[in-house]
């Protein structure tokens, strides 16, 4: 780890002797190339992780989160309250989609029956790590999809990556065109009316939580009554 940097300037106010200043900045440079160092370490692992997940070798590999991606990834516990959700609401046979919610796709897998068809659409394609459940999507083409999983799926869970009415209204035609009849939307409480208008989704009690804490109030809707959703989570 970096040694903590020692501001220059001497105690006493004096101006610092020059061989200071010079010992200061290889210090400084020091700690740049650790950082630096340990950025690509971590970038490493992070890719033979992957390479693993893709050739199957692991099951429980979470990439890290994609700011850039805006990916803020569920906690455990919010991830099972929707997969046994979405489980229950799907029945037996039941088919359901999550969309832009890797999370949830995992949880699904390790909670569902063989009878139970589970499908990832992602615009990352890091998740291509889950084989033939991966379909690539693009929330700007949100109708470039198969034209097999029009109203397809029993339930379809989403989490758009962004707060914008121009996305949510483009992911409002996707999961129309992929459900046959319910949704569960995850976003932020602010786009309430909108998804009301486009969705028909009311607000549930269960409040998601992530990993990392969420600087804005986000909200569970649901189309249907959902007891477990609206039992005191
Ligand atoms: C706010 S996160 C939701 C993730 C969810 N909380 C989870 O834990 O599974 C947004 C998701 O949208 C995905 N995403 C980013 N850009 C996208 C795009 N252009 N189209 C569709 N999905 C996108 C991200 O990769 C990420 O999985």
């Amino acid at each position: 780890m970096a040694e903590k940097l020692k501001n220059p300037v001497s105690e006493s106010g004096s101006h610092p002797d020059p061989e200071d200043d010079l010992d200061y900045e290889t210090r400084l440079s020091n700690a740049a190339a650790d950082a630096l160092q340990e950025f690509f370490l971590e970038r490493e692992l992070e890719d033979e992780r992957l390479a693993e997940a893709q050739m199957g070798h692991i099951t429980d590999f979470q990439p890290q989160e994609d700011w850039q991606l805006s990916q803020f990834w569920y906690d455990d516990k919010t991830a099972e309250i929707l997969a046994r959700e979405a489980l229950a609401v799907a029945g037996e046979y039941g088919r359901i989609a999550c969309v832009s919610s890797p999370t949830v796709y995992r949880k699904l897998v390790g909670l569902k029956s063989l009878n139970v068809e589970v499908k990832c659409l992602e615009y990352d394609r890091k998740f291509e790590m889950f084989g033939n459940d991966f379909i690539f999507y693009d929330f700007n083409e949100p109708l470039d999809l198969d034209t097999c999983l029009k109203n397809h799926f029993d339930v379809v869970i989403a989490d758009p990556p962004f707060l914008s009415e121009e996305c949510l209204t483009k992911t409002a035609l996707t999961l129309k065109y992929l459900a046959r009849d319910k949704i569960i939307l995850c976003t932020g409480a602010v786009m309430e009316s909108l998804a009301l208008k486009l969705l028909n989704v009311s607000p549930c009690e269960f409040r998601p939580t992530h990993q990392k804490q969420l600087q804005n109030e986000f909200l569970c809707y649901t189309n249907y009554e959902s007891e477990t959703l609206n039992s005191g989570n």
